[in-house]
């Protein structure tokens, strides 16, 4: 910083009554919001219109200032929306930027706008109603994404591939039943938004700057035009909270580490030691220097854009740890975060769905993989307890016996001779073979929520008729 002090501007329009002077070139730096938080003049013009239209509604504008109001609000919305708005830093942030504005254009009525109302109010509805606009934004999406997921679903329900636990080759499943899961994940993510939905839709406006106000209000009235359920019930609460947001953003990195799972899945699968799918032009890149390379920058970026997702969710908790009631200037730095994991996680669904729209699996590599491992092994016992009647630990021995035979022979399962077998569990027969394919694996799956293709078809259909 330079040693000469700045030229003390003029001080503040709107709050500078008692000030000589305005504030230090680093005092308006540090304070200003408006850099990020224009981004809520929508909300912050319909909080304004909801407040004007209540204000004349119970006297205390006249409804001739209430027009001038809504006419020049109208304007800035208008000049805002086609780029002809000026936003200085001077005026802080959007909520005095459209107030300064407003006054220039409408004069005296414009300075009757904020008569029972405080920018504390202002901005916890402001934040409130961008949240909500946002979870809005991504139920949809994540309804395309699951839209996308079940059509992959559809297609291969039947599709064998490897199932894995510890990555290791487990039993045979379906290409769409592992779709599936990721379609029930996101039913769960969207349960999550929903739930933060409800709870933050209860209007703070009419908190005034903590307390309440004098003038005779109707919070009902805008609570009701700004599509809440109630106005907050404690004026303090209503200024101070930000546990909305943390729930939202807590949804959302719960949302992105799903996510994550499919996209680290997609890069693995990518590989060419797997090459369980590719992806087209449209989802990967080349290598500047290895001309052969396609790099699934996609699904890589969707699985590292969990950590400033989480990291959002971190910085506004630590925000507002021991904040003492009420408003204080650190929940100012609520905005960059839930802007940026609302930005984060739309980008994240938008290419989680196009990847999977675009993927195509390599049906002979899974299928080949899927018998691999001794991934039958677990139907060998169940024949064992079935049809021998051996209890189940005792099976899972005797199959256990059975995989090292094969594995000394090196051939899989369905290599071993009946006398091999034989020489393991004598009572074993040759109808054993009929549970050692990947095929009859797959079918003997039937338990509600398991892999049987019939199965994985059906859940497929019926997410497909709930999703529409
Ligand atoms: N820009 C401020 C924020 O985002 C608005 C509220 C300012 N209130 C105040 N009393 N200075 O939190």
């Amino acid at each position: 910083m330079p040693d000469t002090p700045s030229p003390s501007p003029a001080a503040n329009a709107l709050w500078g009554g008692r000030f000589a002077a305005g504030p230090a070139a680093i005092m308006q730096e540090i304070n200003a919001s408006i850099g990020f938080d224009q981004r809520m003049w929508r909300q912050d013009i319909a909080g304004s219109r909801a407040h004007a239209a209540m204000l004349a509604a119970q006297g205390i504008i006249t409804e001739a200032d209430r027009d001038a109001i809504l006419d020049g609000l109208a304007q800035v919305a208008a000049d805002i929306e086609s780029g002809a708005f000026t936003f200085a830093t001077e005026r802080e942030d959007i909520h005095m930027n459209v107030e300064a504005r407003l006054i220039e254009l409408a004069g005296d009525p414009g300075r009757r706008l904020h008569t029972g109302r405080s920018r504390n109010d202002q901005v916890a509805l402001d934040v409130r109603l961008w949240v909500r606009d946002a979870i809005d934004a991504l139920d949809v999406q994540s309804a395309d994404c699951m839209r996308a997921l079940v059509a992959q679903a559809e297609a291969h329900a039947a599709t064998p591939m490897p199932g894995f636990t510890h990555l290791q080759i487990a039993q045979p499943i379906t290409f769409g039943h592992h779709m599936l899961a990721f379609v029930e994940m996101l039913a769960r993510d969207r349960g999550r938004f929903a739930d933060c939905r409800a709870r933050l839709n209860e209007c703070p406006l009419g908190a005034a700057a903590l307390a309440g106000t004098s003038f005779p209000i109707d919070r009902h009235a805008t609570a009701a035009a700004l599509g809440f359920d109630r106005p907050m019930a404690n004026s303090l609460d209503a200024v101070s909270a930000r546990d909305y947001a943390i729930e939202f953003m807590a949804a959302a990195a719960t949302c992105a580490a799903n996510l994550s799972r499919l996209a680290e899945e997609i890069v693995i699968w990518m590989s060419a030691p797997w090459r369980f799918v590719t992806l087209s032009d449209a989802f990967t890149t080349g290598s500047s220097i290895m001309p052969q390379k396609r790099n699934p920058d996609a699904a890589e970026l969707v699985r590292a854009k969990t950590g400033r997702i989480n990291g959002n969710l971190v910085a506004l908790l630590t925000v507002m740890k021991g904040l003492p009631l009420t408003y204080g200037k650190d929940m100012q730095e609520d905005k960059e975060p839930i802007f940026d994991t609302a930005d984060s996680l739309a980008l994240c669904l938008a290419a989680t769905a196009g990847m999977v729209r675009d993927l195509r699996p390599n049906v002979e590599a899974m299928r080949r993989w899927a018998g691999e491992g001794f991934a039958t092994a677990t139907d060998l016992a169940d024949w064992l307890v079935r049809v021998l009647g051996l209890p189940f630990r005792t099976a899972h021995h005797v199959t256990g016996r059975l995989v090292a035979a094969a594995e000394a022979k090196g051939t899989d399962l369905a290599g071993l001779t009946v006398a091999e077998m034989q020489a393991v569990e004598p009572r074993i027969t040759a109808d054993v073979y009929s549970v050692l394919t990947v095929e009859a694996s797959l079918a003997s799956r039937v338990s509600y929520g398991g892999t049987a293709p019939a199965q994985v078809a059906a859940q497929a259909q019926a997410w497909r008729e709930r999703l529409g």
